[in-house]
Parts: C-alpha cells; structure tokens; sequence
C-alpha cells in the first residue's frame, strides 16, 4: 500500500476507530486490529451494496410490473406496415369545442364550408410504390408510366363519408349529389365511421362538472390532452403523393397489360 493510499483511507478508518484504542497498544495487535476492521468495513460495504440491489428490485418489481403488462399488450399485435408509418408525427392537443361556430366545417352549406371539405379529401388517391406494394403483400390497379398504384389511407375514405352524410342532410343544395344520396351510401357510411372508431378508438378519460345552466345539471368535460396525429405534416405529405382526377385519365387501362399488380 503506497503512502498516498494510506492517506486516503485513514478518514474512512478514524470513524471505525474506538476510544478503547490503549487495550490494543502493542504495534502488532494494533495492526491485526486493523486488518480486521479492514475486512469488515469491505464486509460491511458489500453488504450495503447487496441491500441496495435488493431494495432497488424490489422497488422496481412493485412499481414496473403493471408497466411491463401493458407493454406486452402493446406488442401482442404487430400493426400492418403502412407507408405513412415512417412520417406521421404525433403531438399532445385537446379536443376544443370553444369556437366551433368559427370551423369552416361548421354550420349551413357555403362555398367556404365546401371548400374546407374538399381541401381535406383532395389528396384522397395517392400513388405507392411497387416496393411499398410487395412490402405489403398487397395489389392494385397501375398508375401510368411511374410504375406505382392506386391507394388510399383509410382515413380519408372515413372523412369522405362524413362529407357525404353532412350533404345528405341538406340535399336541395346538394342537388348535383343526389345520385349518391341513396340509403344503402348513407348505411355503408355509417359502418365505415363505426368500425373506424371502435377499432382506434380516443381512450382520453372525460370527466363531468356541475352546471347549473345544463338542463340536467352537470356537463361532460371533453377538452383533456390526447396523443394525436399532426394532420397538417401527414396532409401535407399525402398531398405529395396525390393523383391528379379525374383518375381514369391516370391509370393503367385494365385491357393494358400490367393494369393491375404488382
Ligand atoms: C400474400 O397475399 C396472397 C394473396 O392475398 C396470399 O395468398 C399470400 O399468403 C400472402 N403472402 C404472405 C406472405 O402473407
């Protein structure tokens, strides 16, 4: 053991040391004393760092085994690759009813309103790659030239039927629609929007506060913080991939060899 060593470990040996020192006052026993207490200060350090690894287990044990079941819930089902997996962004924003009398999407029909709705179905067929497309296991209908096919993301075939059963309820203004207005359209809307929400459904937990102006006294309180996608970047990017209408002119004729694949 170098001087230095010494040194350093003295501060830890003084507090070891007790006032009995004279009963051990030849040199030799002193030293044995001291190889003792050296063996059970490291002893003792090792015991201490035992008790710390079982108490941290344990603490981690109680507090993490709920999490680690929902984490097994989660990977029990793999999602299906979608292209869009790789740009969607996600950000923490609450449902707002504030001012839902200033939403374009609000109200009677206007050319506004209209055209808040077709801004939000414009980019409906996208073009996916071939790559994409094997990926997927999946085929479609060609797109001419670029080698890619027709797709569209779910959510816009959802948006779609919203659009077609806020027109249904006000079909004088619509009249140009009318041949789409028919029950079994309305019916097949419904489901799409049902199925949509069940299978990825908002679980954000809702409360309710008293109001004495409600007719029943109390209200629901909807405006809590919920993951969401950041529509405006996954729009945008969709908007990129969007084929021009009318799509016939842009497609593959099925007669054409390779019209549909990959
Ligand atoms: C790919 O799709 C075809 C037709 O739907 C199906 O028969 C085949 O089993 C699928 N292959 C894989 C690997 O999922």
């Amino acid at each position: 053991m170098t001087i230095s060593e010494k040194n350093e470990e003295e501060p830890f040996l003084a507090g070891v040391e007790s006032a009995s020192d004279e009963a051990y006052n030849s040199q030799k026993e002193y030293s044995s004393r001291i190889n003792l207490q050296k063996g059970y200060f490291i002893f003792l350090i090792v015991q201490a760092a035992l008790l710390a690894l079982n108490v941290s287990m344990l603490i981690f044990n109680t507090f993490h085994s709920c999490e680690i079941k929902v984490q097994f819930a989660r990977e029990e089902v793999e999602e299906p690759y979608s292209p869009a997996h790789a740009i969607v962004q996600y950000k923490i924003q609450s449902l707002d009813l504030t001012a839902t009398e200033l939403s374009p999407f609000f109200g009677e029909p206007r050319p506004e309103l209209d055209e808040a709705w077709s801004g939000l179905t414009e980019s409906s067929m996208v073009e996916i790659s071939a790559q994409d497309m094997k990926i997927m296991n999946k085929s479609s209908i060609a797109i001419k030239e670029t080698g890619g096919y027709v797709g569209y993301y779910a959510v816009y075939h959802q948006l779609h039927c919203l659009k077609r059963m806020y027109q249904m309820n006000y079909k004088e203004y619509y009249s140009d629609l009318a041949g789409s207005f028919t029950m079994e359209h309305f019916q097949h809307c419904m489901e799409v929007l049902r199925q949509g929400l069940m299978c990825k459904p908002d679980l954000t937990v809702n409360t309710m506060q008293w109001e004495p102006r409600a007719s029943l006294g109390y209200v629901g309180v909807t405006a809590w913080d919920r993951k969401c996608i950041d529509w405006d970047s996954f729009h945008a990017w969709t908007n990129t991939k969007t084929i021009p209408t009318p799509l016939e002119d842009f497609i593959v004729p099925k007669k054409e060899e390779g019209s549909f694949g990959p």
